[in-house]
């Protein structure tokens, strides 16, 4: 089964389309590095504000034609042949491949509430398609919207980009208990909270340390911790260039910081494989 990983958080700016798109492109590279016969990623971006396919793509006009929300009006047969034929290859890289969001998708989200098999628009189409990817990110929006719960409905493995900030981690449970329920109430037993990532660390600011140290030491959520990337300027710099963190500066901290991620998140799948 092809795992599909979600980046999701409730709050803007935590670093959502920034871990999705770098983790997306580490894990081609790694699985190339490792002599995977199959190195392809395909980033979903559900987020009407595009911000990972521009960065990707370089483009964010995509519309009714060539986009995810092309995919969601389709007629429910028809749905995996669009998605097949919407998906493009990143400038990043020829294996990176992108399902690019749309303005159109806030829109056709108000569209789509309250039609029946709603939720599951964007997991069935995936599910038929998905085997053709070593690995799926997905990209959501920041709020707990139907395009969110679609993302979560197409998901095996949620993380949880926080802001190392009080107002964020007390916000944690709450994303943490939305996930249980798509899991629970539509019956999606795969979906998971795999990691929680903190981001925009900075090791100067006691309260960013205080507050690291109790995600570290909470019985829950400190197993869950998967990461911690620094707070960088060339994070910027790399999105204004619209190039990966890799590619912008391989030794800025917070490439370091991804490139530990990714491996720790295919070390974990590795475990739970077994
Ligand atoms: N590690 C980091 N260090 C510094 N700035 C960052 C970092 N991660 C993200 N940013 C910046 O924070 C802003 C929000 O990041 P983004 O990934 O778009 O968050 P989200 O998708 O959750 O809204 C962007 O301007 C981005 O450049
Ligand atoms: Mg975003």
């Amino acid at each position: 089964m092809t795992r599909v990983f979600v980046l999701t958080n409730h709050k803007g700016g935590v670093g959502k389309s920034t871990s999705a798109t770098n983790i997306a492109f580490g894990l081609t590279g790694l699985l190339r590095r490792a002599g995977a016969a199959n190195c392809r990623v395909l980033l979903i971006d559900t987020d009407s504000q595009s911000h990972a396919t521009l960065v990707t793509t370089g483009r964010n006009d995509f519309g009714t034609d060539d986009s995810l929300y092309s995919v969601l009006m389709a007629d429910r047969q028809a749905a995996p042949q669009v998605m097949a034929s919407v998906i493009v290859q990143s400038h990043w890289d020829a294996d990176l491949h992108v399902l690019p969001a749309s303005a159109l998708l806030e829109g056709g989200e108000r569209e789509l509430m309250g039609v029946a098999g709603a939720p599951y628009r964007l997991a069935d189409p995936l599910s038929r398609i998905a085997g053709h990817y070593a690995a799926v990110v997905i990209d959501t929006r920041p709020s707990f919207s139907l395009m969110t719960e679609m993302a979560l409905v197409a998901a095996t493995d949620a993380i949880i980009p926080v802001e190392p900030r009080y107002l964020e981690t007390v916000g944690l449970l709450s994303v943490m208990n939305k996930i249980n329920d798509v899991r629970e109430g539509w019956r999606r037993p795969d979906l998971r909270v795999s990691g929680i990532l903190v981001t925009k660390m900075d090791s100067r600011v006691k309260g960013h340390n205080h507050l690291l140290d109790e995600l570290k030491s909470h019985n829950i959520l400190g197993r869950l911790l998967c990461g911690v990337i620094p707070a960088n300027e060339a994070v910027s710099y790399a999105h204004r260039e619209h190039v990966s963190i890799f590619a912008h500066d391989p030794k800025a901290p917070a490439s370091h910081a991804y490139a530990q991620l990714i491996g720790t998140l295919v070390k974990r799948l590795k475990g739970s494989a077994a």
